[in-house]
């Protein structure tokens, strides 16, 4: 008989790429389970196991390298295998769970996950049957604005904690913008002393900044759930709060205003200034030491006030910095039009096509990441009625952030020219995490499930049934999200 609370095998977000159930395998969790993992993976086995506890209140010990439950690291290479892939097998007589990467555990044991019940029960019973999983991109991203309202680390760790259920695996910060500057950068103090402090931010309402030990413990830990930071510090635009703590960094040396409005497109950098490029080139070097992943961001984006030689001059001698310190340059799509460093990667966040170079760039090799506004950007509106959020690029509700593919967005930007799929979040009109919270889901799962399911895989029916599951999971969870109309909510 079915326990009342058994999952079913697909009942995942996002959608594995290979489910077989096989009712005559179910698992019946027994009271003396335990789990077993390699040494290189006990981490990822104490997490399991704690959720197993949670689960069904049974003690769930770890057993050496044996158990009921086990994680295996494969090392037979298996050549053309995401780092990310897994296969779970649940058995009458057990769990295994095999990866090739630590990575790819820890993706398998987010599906186990969801497969437990929200509420601790008696009897917990796992849906038997394999699943064959792997991502369908390797960047599955979202991004938070820390300069337009300042989010501490508490509340970044706790948005890691939600999205890396999902499989999310890049959080992109945007550090730096007109209304404030939210990291520390060694030699050069009134950034975050004058524009991270208080007053900073939209209205003056999201000051603070993270130190460089804040950021360090914060990218170490998002690493730890297998998130890859991507530090932006954007550039030659957006730029008032540096040019507010440094007045050499505009073109006449003359001190700005402080900016806590939501304008865009008016502050440039100075291209034609040596000042400018010492700055840059220290900031730069300075948060590539500080992050260990292989991404810098350098924005690029709506830098209306400077003229398209200025924009070409500054980018052409900035982009090979991020090379020259270690690291591939992320930029906004507006960054194609300059000749690009081969590994630097446009992100495409346009409406309408446009002969913008992005095509061009993707012909000559590059790789791109999709997040148009009118689909991926959490802070658009979800209806007309939504108190949070823009509607400059209309109103996005959850089918509308489902249903549509990166590989058809841009033509000559297809499948092999994807990294992946990121979806940002502006925080103009938020204020808390819990705004945060109530943009992002549940439309980041959508996104998330794009990045992931094979395209073919992917189904809005399925996915509106699947997501319905999900509301008593994130209240359990203390995640504010919206209740949106367009799902039967459980
Ligand atoms: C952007 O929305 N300005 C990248």
């Amino acid at each position: 008989m079915r326990a009342p609370t058994m999952r079913h095998l697909g009942d995942v977000i996002p959608l594995p790429a290979s489910v077989r159930p096989d009712a005559s395998a179910d698992f019946r969790i027994p009271a003396d389970v335990t789990v077993g993992a390699a040494p290189a993976a006990a981490a990822i086995a104490d997490e399991l196991a704690g959720l197993l506890r949670r689960a069904t209140g049974f003690p769930v010990p770890r057993a050496g390298e044996g158990g009921s439950v086990r994680l295996l690291l494969d090392d037979e290479a298996d050549g053309g295998k995401s780092p990310e892939s897994y296969r779970l097998d649940i058995a009458a007589d057990g769990v295994t769970l095999r990866a090739p990467t630590a990575q790819g555990l820890f993706a398998g044991v987010q599906t186990v996950r969801q497969l437990l019940p929200v509420e601790a029960a008696a009897e917990v019973v796992l849906p038997g049957g394999r699943i064959e999983d792997e991502p369908r991109f390797p960047y599955r991203g979202t991004m938070l604005d820390l300069a337009r309202h300042f989010y501490g680390p508490a509340d970044v760790r706790s948005f890691i904690d939600t999205i890396a259920q999902f499989k999310i695996n890049h959080l992109h910060l945007h550090l730096t913008d007109d209304q404030g500057w939210r990291l520390e950068i060694e030699g050069w103090p009134r950034l975050t002393e004058v524009s991270g402090g208080a007053g900073t931010g939209i209205d003056g309402a999201g000051p603070g900044f993270l130190t460089a030990r804040e950021y360090t413990d914060l990218v170490a830990y998002a690493e730890s759930r297998f998130i890859t930071i991507v530090p932006e510090i954007d550039m030659p635009g957006h730029v008032n709060a540096a040019q507010l703590a440094y007045p050499e960094l505009t073109c006449d040396g003359v001190p700005v205003q402080q900016r806590t409005d939501p304008e865009v497109g008016y502050s440039s950098l100075c291209a034609g200034k040596e000042e400018t490029y010492a700055f840059v080139e220290d900031v730069i070097r300075v948060v590539a030491a500080l992050t260990p992943g292989p991404y810098l961001h350098i924005g690029g984006d709506e830098a209306l006030n400077t003229t398209a030689e200025d924009y070409r001059t500054f980018l052409t001698r900035v982009l090979p910095l991020a090379g020259k310190y270690g690291k591939r340059a992320i930029g906004w799509h507006e960054m194609a039009a300059v000749d690009l460093p081969p590994t630097a990667i446009p992100q495409y966040w346009r409406i309408e096509p446009a002969d913008d170079g992005v095509a061009r760039a993707a012909a000559a090799g590059h790789q791109v990441i999709m997040s148009p506004a009118d689909r991926s950007y959490l802070d658009m509106k979800y209806d007309d009625t939504s108190p949070l959020g823009l509607d400059w690029a209309g109103v996005v509700g959850v089918e509308r952030s489902y249903d549509w593919d990166p590989a058809d967005r841009l033509p000559g930007v297809g499948e092999e020219s994807l990294l992946g799929v990121e979806a940002p979040l502006w925080s103009e009109t938020l204020r808390s995490l819990a705004d945060v919270e109530f943009m992002a889901f549940p439309r980041l799962l959508a996104i998330a499930e794009i990045g992931w399911t094979p395209r073919a895989g992917r189904d809005w029916q399925s996915f509106r049934r699947r997501l319905a599951e999900f509301g008593p999971r994130l209240a359990a969870q203390g995640v504010n999200f919206h209740r949106s109309p367009e799902i039967d909510w459980r």
